[in-house]
């Protein structure tokens, strides 16, 4: 037992206590659950944490990554998954349970999916937590990496992705816009990042006609999910560390600006528009006022990353005060909510990452810590 992680963690938390803080810039609307609806758990065998859905030009899917690298197909008619692509070549091992986390960076981690139909057959875009950007063709398989140009001045010392993260196109110019949510920090340290208030990360734009990869927004803490507008005006970003959605402006004369416009109770992970106007954001846990304190106070979180001390045991401490319950919130273009559900039954104490509306009233949510999806009739 290490002696100094539990007095610090004492000293913290008397320290908490004392400054129980009240900062409530948000009230709530009140709480859709699942209870009358009808809620299906879609099971994923060997792996777990469907993060992110996409579905192909003829509605096909959901398509989702999970935690052994693979991204995987869901097929309604069977009522099953099938493997569908890849994002690294060597597989050695990566389906074993056991220390997963440790092959994440040679097995890869598909986040961000979405679908292009270029004329021609769909492609899949992923943005990987590990391989960076990558692009597959609709009969899926190994996805193929995509190498692109910089412009220099913009980039220099940042040519590479370390954490790319959210992602979505433009279906009409086929503009890539995509996270890269910390450029020190690699996803199985993403807690590392959140606790030293890493601000490394950026907003990116990748055109695939010139290859061009361009710098948007820098210096943002923990870039997670993005998502462009009906028309290509404006694109939503979740600012997760800050617990807050930025308007970025690609068109209009405010084009290259940023707007904040909401601020959380929660950490926002993937953004998806809504059929029924704006946009779902999927909420990791509301945070609880000693997490809130680290996040206003850097130095804390740093202190306990110097401590000599088994990094996952100061990460499983600090689970104990997020309170571990996903949320789905309905936001307007300006920030306002129009609608929350929040997980019952299996779902209860699961974190959201993704709320994904189809047209026929059904919502697919994903969660990075679930063997399964779920999928709810509205
Ligand atoms: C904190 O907020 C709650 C709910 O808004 C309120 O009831 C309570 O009095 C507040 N506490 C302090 C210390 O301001
Ligand atoms: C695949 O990865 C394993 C584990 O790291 C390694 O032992 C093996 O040599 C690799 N195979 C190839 C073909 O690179
Ligand atoms: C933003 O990041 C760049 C490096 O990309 C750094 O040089 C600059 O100081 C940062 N700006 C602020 C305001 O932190």
């Amino acid at each position: 037992m290490n002696f100094n992680f539990c007095l610090n963690a004492t000293a913290l938390s008397a320290l908490f206590a004392l400054l129980a803080i009240n900062i409530t810039r948000f009230s709530l609307p009140p709480e859709t659950t699942f209870d009358h609806w009808k809620t299906e758990y879609v099971p994923i065998h060997g792996a777990v944490g469907p993060e992110s859905f996409a579905f192909d030009s003829s509605g096909g899917g959901p398509y989702t990554g999970i935690s052994d690298g693979r991204i995987i197909k869901w097929l309604p008619q069977q009522q099953t998954w099938i493997d569908f692509a890849v994002t690294s070549s060597n597989r050695t091992g990566c389906e074993e349970r056991e220390r997963r986390e440790e092959r994440e960076e040679r097995c890869g981690r598909p986040l961000g999916l979405k679908f292009k139909d270029s004329g021609d057959g769909d492609q899949l875009y992923i943005a990987d937590a590990y391989m960076g950007l990558l692009r597959v063709g609709s009969n899926g398989g190994l996805a193929e990496r995509l190498d692109f140009q910089t412009r220099e001045d913009q980039l220099r010392g940042f040519d590479s992705l370390t954490f790319a993260n959210g992602l979505d196109i433009d279906q009409f110019s086929g503009v890539v816009y995509f996270t890269d949510s910390s450029s020190h920090y690699q996803r199985r340290n993403f807690a590392s990042s959140v606790l030293s208030g890493d601000n490394t990360g950026r907003l990116m734009k990748y055109d695939p006609k010139t290859k061009q990869l361009s710098l948007l927004l820098a210096n943002l803490s923990f870039p997670n999910g993005v998502s462009l507008s009906k028309n290509g005006d404006f694109l939503l970003l979740a600012e997760t560390t800050k617990c807050r959605i930025l308007k970025y402006w690609l068109k209009t004369v405010k084009a290259g600006s940023y707007d904040v416009i909401a601020e959380l109770p929660g950490f926002p992970d993937n953004i998806k528009a809504s059929r029924r106007g704006g946009f779902w954001v999927g909420i990791h846990s509301r945070k609880r006022g000693s997490l809130r304190l680290i996040l206003s106070q850097p130095w804390i979180g740093k202190v306990l990353l110097k401590l000599p001390l088994d990094i996952d045991k100061v990460h499983s401490f600090l689970g104990k005060w997020i309170k571990n319950g996903g949320i789905g919130m309905r936001v307007s273009e300006e920030g306002e909510v129009m609608e929350i559900i929040e997980g019952k039954g299996d779902l209860k104490w699961k974190s959201f990452s993704e709320v994904e509306e189809r047209e026929d009233g059904v919502v697919w949510i994903g969660s990075i810590n679930t063997p399964f999806a779920a999928k709810i009739k509205m």
